[in-house]
Order: structure tokens, then sequence, then C-alpha cells
């Protein structure tokens, strides 16, 4: 059976989880987490760093999970901070960005330095970010607190193979810093000796990337801009190359996390030593979390549409992504007409079947699928809904958030989050 697709021998567990929470339900697979972590460990290997972004899925269990598997914690608030902590990453193994940083995040980094438990790094945005960032931590260095370690986020101005909702990393895009804004930027934040400490650059060129051609460009741009920099700044030593590693149908071909490291290592074997950044990182989330995770439903209603059409019990509430941004996401029977599917393999019988949510909106839709014939009762799981599904989810049309189910190796299963529940800042 391929590393991918783990739902046969799943099926029943899935079936037994619905059983015992009801639906809809999100159940992680403890086993492809870890199986994600070893592809990604083997592909960018200490000492890179590999930061897991907890935007992806911030279950804190699932984010603990992978805090064990080796992951630090790539966040873009203190919420997520605070996420993060309570999974039980040290604030040495976290970085910060995001385009939404407010005073207070950047409060509570300095504040974090000041009592001695700085994070790994802050990324700038913009020179206005760096400016007030920079203020406050030449304040706390003139208290004898140690400058404060910052990435600057580039905009390396490419076009990702990707959906355009996606595609962050494009000159028109809100994210980052162009290459003619770095050196203001810098000015803003204090200039070389200010409160801050310029460690390197920061790229994230998309999500879900269907090619390495735009991401190895957006590489080579922020190579170059690390070379130029470490000429003025001594401690200019990192590239983050960002996420954006993708998981498509277990069926479509994807560029794996391997393939992107091969274009990483020839891009640093071209340069001179003394203008490779001596520190790595990465921070992917969708690769990590997206395919382990299951999002059960129900069928609420069958109808004829020219066609075969059913209407689930979960849609853009548990899983917006097909709603924001068009993405396909499988879906598979777990039961038809009451009955086990999926074990053993049906063979034949399939039907086209347009899949709805049940939300009060008409983008609420996952598309046409190939599947047995369903009645009201039976039970169906969305494929890849770990990444951005959990995370993204709303309490929209008063539906109380889906609860949260690991199923563990061993093959009991835990409560991660029970229905209702959600995220409490420290
Ligand atoms: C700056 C940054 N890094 C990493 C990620 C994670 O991307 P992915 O889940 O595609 O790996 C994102 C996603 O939006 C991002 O904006």
């Amino acid at each position: 059976m391929s590393e991918a697709d783990r739902l046969p021998i799943l099926a029943d567990r899935l079936r037994a989880v619905a059983r015992r929470f009801g639906t809809p339900l999100m159940a992680t697979d403890v086993t492809g987490l870890a199986t994600a972590a070893g592809t990604l460990a083997a592909a960018f290997p200490e000492p890179c760093l590999r930061q897991y972004s907890v935007k992806a899925n911030d279950v804190p269990a699932i984010v603990g999970r992978l805090g064990e598997l080796g992951l630090g914690a790539n966040v873009v608030s203190r919420g997520e901070w605070s996420i993060a902590r309570r999974a039980g990453i040290p604030n040495s193994r976290i970085t910060l960005e995001g385009i939404g940083k407010t005073p207070a995040d950047l409060r509570a980094v300095v504040r974090a330095a000041e009592h001695g438990d700085p994070i790994l790094w802050t990324a700038v945005e913009s020179a206005d970010e760096a400016a007030a960032l920079g203020r406050l931590a030449a304040r706390a260095v003139r208290r004898d607190t140690p400058r404060l370690d910052v990435l600057l986020r580039f905009n390396p101005a490419v076009e990702p193979e990707t959906l355009p909702g996606l595609a962050v990393g494009s000159g028109s895009s809100k994210f980052g810093l162009a290459n003619d804004e770095l050196a203001a930027a810098i000015e803003a934040g204090g200039g070389p000796q200010g409160g801050l400490r310029w460690r390197g650059i920061q790229i994230h060129v998309g999500s879900q990337l269907g090619a390495v051609d735009a991401w190895r460009d957006g590489v080579r741009r922020a190579l170059a801009i690390v070379g130029l920099l470490s000429g003025s700044l001594p401690d200019f030593d990192t590239l983050d190359v960002g996420g954006g590693f993708p998981v498509f149908d277990v069926d479509t071909p994807a560029p794996r996390p391997e393939r992107f490291a091969r274009e990483l290592r020839l891009l640093l074997q071209a340069l001179p030593d003394d203008r490779r950044p001596a520190r790595l990182a990465v921070e992917p989330g969708r690769f990590l979390v997206a395919r382990s995770g299951f999002l059960i439903a129900t069928v609420l209603h069958v109808r004829d549409r020219n066609g075969p059409m059913v209407v689930l019990d979960a849609g853009m509430t548990e899983l917006i992504r097909p709603a924001l941004y068009g993405a396909r996401h499988g879906v598979v029977a777990l039961t038809s007409d009451r009955r086990p599917w999926l074990a053993p393999e049906p063979a034949g019988g399939l039907r086209l079947t347009a899949v709805e949510g049940p939300i009060c909106e008409s983008t609420d839709s996952l598309g046409q699928h190939a599947l047995p014939p369903l009645v009201r009762g039976d039970l169906v799981a969305i494929r890849d809904a770990g990444a951005y599904g959990a995370s993204l989810g709303s309490t929209y049309n008063g539906r109380p958030r889906a609860p949260q189910v690991l199923l563990e190796p061993d093959g009991s299963f835990s409560l991660a989050r029970r229905r209702g529940g959600g995220l409490t800042i420290n």
C-alpha cells in the first residue's frame, strides 16, 4: 500500500469514532503525522530547522505530537504562540511571522526577551513593523536585554504554480518586503546597530505548489539577498524558505519535499562558501497534517438533480477550502445503504454524485465524486482535511465546532477537542 493511502485500513476505526462521537467529526491518524514528519526530516535533515506552521492545524494535541517528532513551531499571533507553548514547544523553538502582527504581539516578543526567554526570531513584514519592533527592542536593550533576532520577510515576486488565492509570493500580493524596500526596513528598524539583530531572509512562495520552478526562482532571489546583505550585517546568516509542499489527491502526482530539497541543494552548491547561509529553515504546514485528517460526515438528504446529489452534515464551517478558493477534496463512502463500504475494496457500481454541504451558501459544495448508492444516515470521509480545516473553521449558521479525535498508533483513540471546544489564549 502506498504511504499516502491509509484510508482502507482506517475505515473501520473511522466508522467507530463516528458512532461514538457523532458527525461532523475530524479524525487525525497519528501514524500518518509521523510518516509525514519523517519524510520531511529525510528531505531537510538537521541542522536545517523544521518549523511547523501552526496555522495549518492549531489543535494543541496535534501541534504537541509534531513537537515530539522534532518540529519547532512557526506562529503568526499570540494565540498560536500560546497554543505552541501549551503543546510543550519552548520559546527557543518558536518563530513568529505573519502579516497581521499587532502591537500587543510585538510587545509580547520583547517581553519574552526581557524575561530571558526569547523566541528564536521574528520575521518583519514592512518598514512600519520594523520601526515599531525596533523602538521596543531599543528600549529593552537599554535595560540590558540582548538584541532581538529578526528576519526580513521578502516577497520574491515570482509566479507560483498554485491557485491564485494561495500565490502569496507573487509581486502583487500583500505579503512581505519588495527587493527595493529591504534597505529602508533595516534603517527603520534601527539599522545595523539598533535593538534588532538582522539574521536573514524569510520567504514563502505559496501554498500547495504544483511545481518547483517558482519556488526555485524565489529561493535563488533570496539567496542573492542573503549574500549581498551579509556583507554589511555581520549576523545575517539565515535563510527560511517557508512552506508550500503540496498534498494532492492520492492519484495526482505532486513534487515531494525531497524534490524541493534537491533544488535547494543545487542552488547552494552553485554558490561560493562565503555566500551560503549558515542556517536554513523550512516552515511547512499542509504537508505535515493534511493527509492524516479525515472529516467524517453523515448524509442528510439524497436527491436527483440530473444525477444523484447528497447533502452532508459537514461543509464549509468545517472545511472552507472548496468554498474559499475552489480547492478539491476527495470524498469516499464509509457506508453504502448503511452497510460498511471500502472494506473489502468495492468493485464497480459507482455513480458520479454531487456532494453538497449543509450551509445556507451555494458555494458550500464539494463537487462531483464517484460514489456508491447512498441513503440518509450513510457515512462519508472527506480526504486530506487535516490542513486548513479545523483552524479555518467557523460557527456560521450556529454550528458548534466539530470534535477532534486522534487515532493512535496502538488502535486506541483519544478526544483532542470536544464538540464546541475552541481556542483560549493564556
Ligand atoms: C509565511 C508562511 N509560511 C508557511 C506557511 C505554510 O504553508 P503550507 O501549509 O503550504 O506549507 C504559510 C501558509 O500560508 C505562510 O504564509
